[in-house]
């Protein structure tokens, strides 16, 4: 994607806003303005995006050698790109976009630029309400630009009023929806992704549960999503609200083994795959019914029950694909070669917690993935951003392979 910054104190958010879209496996090409490096260093966002940032038609941008840039270096750029972000968007570059000015390298951008597009203003909340800042942001929109309206509250000059530059949510969230509309790979699939883990009451004030944070079904969602599929998000707890709200999907909150399995059950009908990546507690008690008093006892034995394996509920559906996960301390291949046979499954992530290199949680894991027809992705250590884009890879051939139901 493009994102072109302009010159207004909200560029320093942007940098956040590359971050979390670059981890939603998108490569983000940073397009700046003059008056935006006067608020961040173009280093800065070169270092976030990976990607040598542009700035000028005429001059050499940072992280690139001078002589690859040329002066139509904009229509290239343009030409590689799914969506154009401009954010944060002045009332200046507003208007020049609005009039098809092209005085730099991001106006000349927009001029070139034909597929969807997002703004999202940032600035004092009189120059936003101007009718003439309000005339060219609906003239954006005619022409099929999707505003990210901007927010109440402080503002930098010290007031208060609408002009605040939209959350970082919000924007990702705006760009993963745009992607979604799009003519993509996995366009009028829906796909039911479970995330998190859950939990087993003890009591009405204790629980069981364990440590996953969703985090890696998250990133399959919005990666699945940038690819055009629908999602059915069956969340379970554990997972951050702020990277549940960027994710483009209609979320089902869930609790305990027993509700994520009616949720699925429901789900799955209007559904071409299930990808599985809850971490789903295997045994619940009994929750008692009041409180649990320490007086009461000396030694509290909890007896726990298996819970109903929602897949392997699942296996003689073969009508959809279905995806699962695997977390191990020892022979992590192996055993997730058994679940995959035993869940008829058509691949399965298998996780290595055996390690030290990438603690449960992190931001990287070690892993691979398998198929009936055996090792699709061999067992190494990658990012979350990673292994989901090749778990959605991997669906979209699946499902490819099964053809349209
Ligand atoms: N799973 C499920 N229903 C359950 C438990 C797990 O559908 N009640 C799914 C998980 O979401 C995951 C896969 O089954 O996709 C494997 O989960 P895991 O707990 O690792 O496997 P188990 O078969 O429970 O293996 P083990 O007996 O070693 O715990």
């Amino acid at each position: 994607m493009l994102l072109g910054v302009s010159g207004g104190i909200a560029a320093y958010k942007a940098c956040e806003t590359v971050r979390r879209l670059t981890e939603h496996g998108l490569l983000v090409q940073v397009l700046m303005t003059e008056a935006a490096t006067q608020f961040v260093s173009p280093l800065t966002f070169a270092t976030l995006s990976g990607q040598p940032v542009w700035t000028d038609e005429f001059t050499s941008s940072i992280g690139t050698p001078a002589s690859s840039q040329d002066v139509v270096a904009h229509i290239d750029t343009v030409e590689q790109a799914d969506v154009f972000l401009v954010a944060p968007a002045t009332a200046n570059t507003i208007a020049k976009i609005a009039h098809g000015i092209a005085d730099n390298l991001l106006t000349s951008a927009a001029v070139a630029w034909r597929g969807p597009a997002l703004i999202a203003p940032a600035m004092n909340y009189r120059m936003y309400e101007n009718p003439v800042t309000q005339e060219n942001l609906r003239a954006l929109s005619q022409r099929g630009y999707t505003e990210i309206e901007p927010e109440e509250g402080w503002l930098a000059c010290g007031e208060t009023g609408r002009g605040r530059l939209a959350s970082v949510s919000r924007i990702v969230s705006a760009v993963l929806r745009v992607l979604q509309e799009r003519d993509g790979r996995l366009s009028g699939r829906r796909i039911c992704v479970t995330a998190g883990s859950t939990r087993e009451q003890i009591d009405p004030v204790r629980f069981i549960s364990n440590a996953s944070t969703g985090v890696l079904a998250l990133k399959c969602a919005s990666a699945l999503a940038a690819d055009g599929a629908q999602i059915d998000l069956v969340c379970g707890t554990g997972v951050s609200p702020e990277l549940l709200a960027e994710v483009p999907a209609e979320i089902t909150k869930v609790e305990s083994a027993a509700e994520m399995k009616a949720s699925v059950e429901e789900q799955i009908d209007g559904c071409d795959a299930l990808l599985m990546l809850a971490a789903v507690a295997d045994f619940a008690p009994a929750s008692a019914k009041h409180k649990i008093r320490k007086g009461e006892h000396e030694v509290l034995n909890l007896e726990l029950r298996r819970t109903d394996d929602i897949l392997y509920g699942l296996r003689q559906n073969k009508d959809i694909v279905k995806i699962g996960v695997s977390l191990e301390t020892e022979d992590a291949l192996e055993r997730a070669r058994t679940k995959l046979k035993e869940k008829a499954l058509d691949a399965i992530v298998a996780v290595d917690y055996g390690t030290d290199e990438a603690p449960y949680g992190d931001v990287s894991l070690r892993a691979g993935i398998l198929t009936g027809e055996g090792e699709h992705l061999p067992m190494g250590l990658r990012t979350k951003p990673e292994l989901a884009g090749e778990i959605a890879h991997l669906t979209a051939m699946l499902l490819n392979n099964k053809g349209r139901r």
